[in-house]
């Protein structure tokens, strides 16, 4: 098993340029079911979670080639609507092909996405929105079983802005008749960036970025070229990694009003940030001070997708940082793993108290998921001595070769297989 081993005390210097978003390519692969042609996606990341979703179309029956960072998908001919239960244990949020299948194919079965690391993926806002939409969804043996019916656009109030059910609705949308008006849409950037491959398949999307979305269905389609986004979370993720080594590290296309709630804690903790055009240099010289409460939000708020990381920081800042998780229930399994390190967390229910210490100490932890890993590497550039990462397939799902670009960056930090 792969491990990450970090040698901290060494301050950050340099640029590092981001690549693509993992959160927007993945939905806007599934979306390449719905043209029934050829899809040119640019500036894909080559990460773990990509391979399961390529895995998942060609199982579908879908040509896909991958040349560097540009993906091609020709989705011509798809000769199955189901996803195996092996691919959806590979990466649980396959549950955003679902829309895209029943747009496609009239029918989809999907094996039940089991829970995360980070608490049970309940999709009760996909399913109940869908069958709103004319869809029949029965559950048989552990099996999604969904079967269109009359198909017919409406208005869909979702009572949480939840990301993927947003998404699912947009695509499944697609093939109605008439128009849907997504009501309390997630807000995220990676749903303006799907919208936009929308639009050039021919789709009738308007509104993402924004909480009402429209789709109007039936529409002729096209062949597509798209460049994916930006991933504002591995950029907030180097931003936060130069905050606790301390240094001077500028990152690289990035959309710093997508990140400016990361920003703007990193700047009230003494950071020296300065934004010109899609390049956000940080400062750091001194020890941090607290920041003010992290209340994770919906976008615009605070992305859930930084918590951990921003934890990291606040573990050797001075005073203290009080975080309060809204959004997933079981996102703090790293505060046991940062506690071994040093780190002062107390944590209850949703709230976690950190009590900023001089300096962390190396140690030997495991990552608990994406992102409470990629808080691992963080705590440990600013650490003393050598930590190693176990358990890094979970960094491998979000960060391609972390251990390259932190090294690039004047951290001593290798994998070792
Ligand atoms: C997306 O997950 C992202 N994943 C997550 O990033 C991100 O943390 C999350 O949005 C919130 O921003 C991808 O885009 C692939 P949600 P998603 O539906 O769509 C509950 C990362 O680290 N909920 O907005 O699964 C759910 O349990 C990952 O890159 C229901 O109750 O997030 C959670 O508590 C982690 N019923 C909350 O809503 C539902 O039907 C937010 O979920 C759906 C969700």
């Amino acid at each position: 098993m792969s491990i990450l081993k970090i040698t901290g005390g060494k301050p950050l210097s340099g640029s590092i340029r981001i690549n693509g978003a993992k959160n927007s390519v993945l939905p806007i692969l599934a979306a390449t079911l719905i043209n029934g042609g050829v899809n040119v996606l640019h500036n894909c990341p080559d990460l773990k979670d990509v391979t399961s979703a390529i895995k998942i179309l060609e199982h579908l029956g879908c040509k896909v080639k991958r040349e560097g960072k540009t993906i091609t998908v020709d989705s011509s001919v798809v000769s199955r609507c189901d996803v195996p239960d092996s691919l959806m244990r590979e990466m649980r949020s396959s549950v955003i092909f679902l829309g895209p299948i029943i747009a496609r194919c009239g029918c989809a079965v999907l094996h039940t996405p089991g829970g995360c690391e980070l608490g049970p993926r309940p999709i009760d806002l996909h399913l109940s929105a869908l069958e709103k939409l004319g869809v029949s969804i029965e559950n048989e043996g552990g099996n999604i079983v969904c079967k269109a019916g009359d198909m017919k656009g409406r208005d869909i109030i979702l009572s949480f802005p939840s990301v993927g059910a947003t998404e699912n609705i947009m695509l499944a949308a697609i093939a109605c008749r008439g128009a849907t008006r997504i009501i309390n849409a997630a807000r995220e950037p990676e749903i303006e960036d799907l919208q936009q491959f929308l639009k050039k398949t021919g789709a009738s999307v308007n509104g993402a970025g924004g909480s009402e979305i429209s789709i109007i269905g039936g529409r002729a389609y096209f062949d597509t070229e798209h460049r994916v986004m930006p991933d504002r979370i591995e950029a907030a993720t180097y931003l936060c990694a130069a905050a606790a080594a301390g240094g001077d590290v500028t990152v690289e296309d990035c959309e710093s009003e997508h990140i400016g709630t990361v920003i703007e804690r990193l700047t009230e903790g003494g950071a020296d940030i300065k934004v010109s055009g899609r390049s956000v240099r940080i400062k750091v010289s001194d020890r941090l001070k607290s920041m003010p409460p992290v209340r994770t939000m919906p976008y615009p708020g605070f992305p859930t997708d930084c918590q951990s990381q921003l934890m990291a920081v606040a573990c050797t800042a001075k005073g203290t940082t009080v975080f309060t998780e809204n959004i997933f229930e079981n996102r703090y399994r790293h505060t046991g793993q940062l506690e071994r390190m040093g780190a002062d967390i107390k944590v209850s229910g949703r709230v976690a108290v950190v009590e900023g210490v001089e300096r962390l100490k190396g140690a030997v932890v495991t990552a608990t998921d994406l992102r409470g890993g990629a808080a691992l590497a963080v705590a440990a550039l600013g650490a003393e001595g050598c930590t190693v990462i176990e358990d890094i397939y979970h960094i491998d799902r979000g960060y391609e070769k972390m251990e390259q670009s932190l090294a690039s960056l004047g951290a001593d930090a290798v994998r070792e297989e």
